[in-house]
């Protein structure tokens, strides 16, 4: 039996989500470019096309805004959780431990997609909620008068965000929405393939995601420009950090072996915005970082990844450093949810094997005589 770590270029479904080409950096969601569907496409539209495979008419993107826009609110329960838990634990616990609560509270018999767009609703107003009883602030009720993006910012803020920062949020979370057989969706997978439900799926998901080898590694980019502080420290420090041994964070990535288009089109967008001082530093560490790790990582494929560039992002538009995970989970409920449906759809119970390398046959010894 052949031994593959990580299950590194192993295949456990075909899909039709999402094609990754690793060597060139391209990336499709049900065909379609993610250049193209960042320039011309929004989340809503995103999420229509991964959960039912084609581009929605006006009159289904319609319908589809709407429905979304009326499950943002979150039960007493829920909003009494965060408000007890938002100051002192990590944000992904307690947007873990809601989604379990929304699987508690949840009596319909209803479809995967259905359950999965009201977990996609709700997260944004769990993920507000917290930043702002964090701060002292009272919670702001979801408007549904406004697009997911507007909404979300509005939550977080209390005011209405401009245009051009609802937009990059927008495009930040349509570029979180999937990214075919990452650890996060196979956890969600192994649950699913159990005949578990999608709640117990999706809190699976969140615990994978968690990690700062995954979705973990947009807020520890993030700390660690703002650790270098400045430009000139980069050289000496992207040094010292690999030669001790330490990764470089936002750097990397079991499939790409060059550059991320995420991180291309975040940077592109972070370049050309109106930035106020402090994201304007933060964005030179990271330029002079991506530059100096490709010089010396490059040649071993190793380049940046989406968590690069997308803390940055998500700091630029208000969020807290620890709420990113949580902000990648928010849109990537989608991706998990339209895998776990196809999966099913020819559903095997997920069970590999481990190679055996310990004794046999040793002889039990009584506990007074060990
Ligand atoms: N900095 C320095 N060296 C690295 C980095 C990095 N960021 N990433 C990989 N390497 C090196 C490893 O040290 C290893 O070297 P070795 O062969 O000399 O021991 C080699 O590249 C292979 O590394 P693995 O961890 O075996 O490769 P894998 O495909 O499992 O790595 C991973 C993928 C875990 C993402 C890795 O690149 C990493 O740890 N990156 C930093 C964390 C990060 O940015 N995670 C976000 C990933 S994107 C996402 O989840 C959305």
């Amino acid at each position: 039996m052949e031994l593959r770590k990580g299950l590194e270029d192993i295949a456990i479904k075909e899909t039709s989500i999402t094609f990754i080409d690793g060597e060139l950096g391209r990336l499709y969601y049900r065909g379609y470019s993610i250049f193209d569907l960042a320039s011309f496409s929004n989340f809503e539209e995103v999420a229509y096309l991964i959960w039912y495979g084609k581009l929605p008419t006006r009159h289904e993107l319609d319908d589809f805004k709407s429905r979304l826009a009326e499950e943002r609110s979150i039960s007493d329960e829920i909003a009494s959780l965060v408000k007890r838990t938002a100051k002192t634990a990590n944000p992904m616990d307690v947007l873990r431990t809601s989604v379990s609560m929304m699987g508690l509270e949840d009596k319909d018999d209803g479809e995967l997609i259905t359950k999965s767009m009201k977990i996609t609703a709700k997260i944004p107003t769990i993920i507000s909620s917290i930043q702002r009883t964090r701060a002292n602030l009272d919670v702001i009720e979801p408007d549904p008068s406004l697009s997911h993006s507007e909404n979300f910012l509005y939550m977080l803020h209390g005011s209405k965000p401009s245009r051009e920062r609802s937009r990059m949020l927008d495009v930040g979370l349509m570029l979180h929405i999937d990214h075919e057989m990452n650890a996060s969706t196979m956890a969600c997978l192994v649950v699913a393939s159990t005949l578990s439900d999608i709640y117990s799926s999706i809190v699976a998901g969140i615990s994978a995601l968690k990690g700062p080898l995954h979705g973990g590694a947009n807020s520890e980019a993030l700390r660690q420009f703002m650790e270098i502080g400045s430009q000139e420290n980069v050289e000496k420090y992207v040094l010292n950090r690999l030669s001790s041994g330490q990764r470089l964070m936002g750097f990397g990535h079991r499939i790409y072996k060059s550059l991320d288009p995420r991180a291309k089109i975040i940077k592109d967008y972070l370049s050309k915005v109106s930035k106020d001082e402090e994201t304007q530093r933060l964005f030179d560490i990271a330029t002079k970082v991506e530059e100096i790790g490709i010089r010396i990582l490059g040649k071993r494929g190793i380049y940046p990844n989406v968590d690069f560039y997308s803390g940055l992002l998500f700091h630029f538009l208000g969020f807290d450093l620890d709420l990113f995970p949580t902000i990648f989970a928010s849109a990537r409920v989608i991706g998990w949810s339209a895998h776990v449906d196809e999966y099913l759809k020819d559903n095997k119970l997920i069970r590999p094997k481990a190679i055996y390398v310990g004794d046999l046959g040793k002889k039990y010894v009584p506990i007074d005589e060990r």
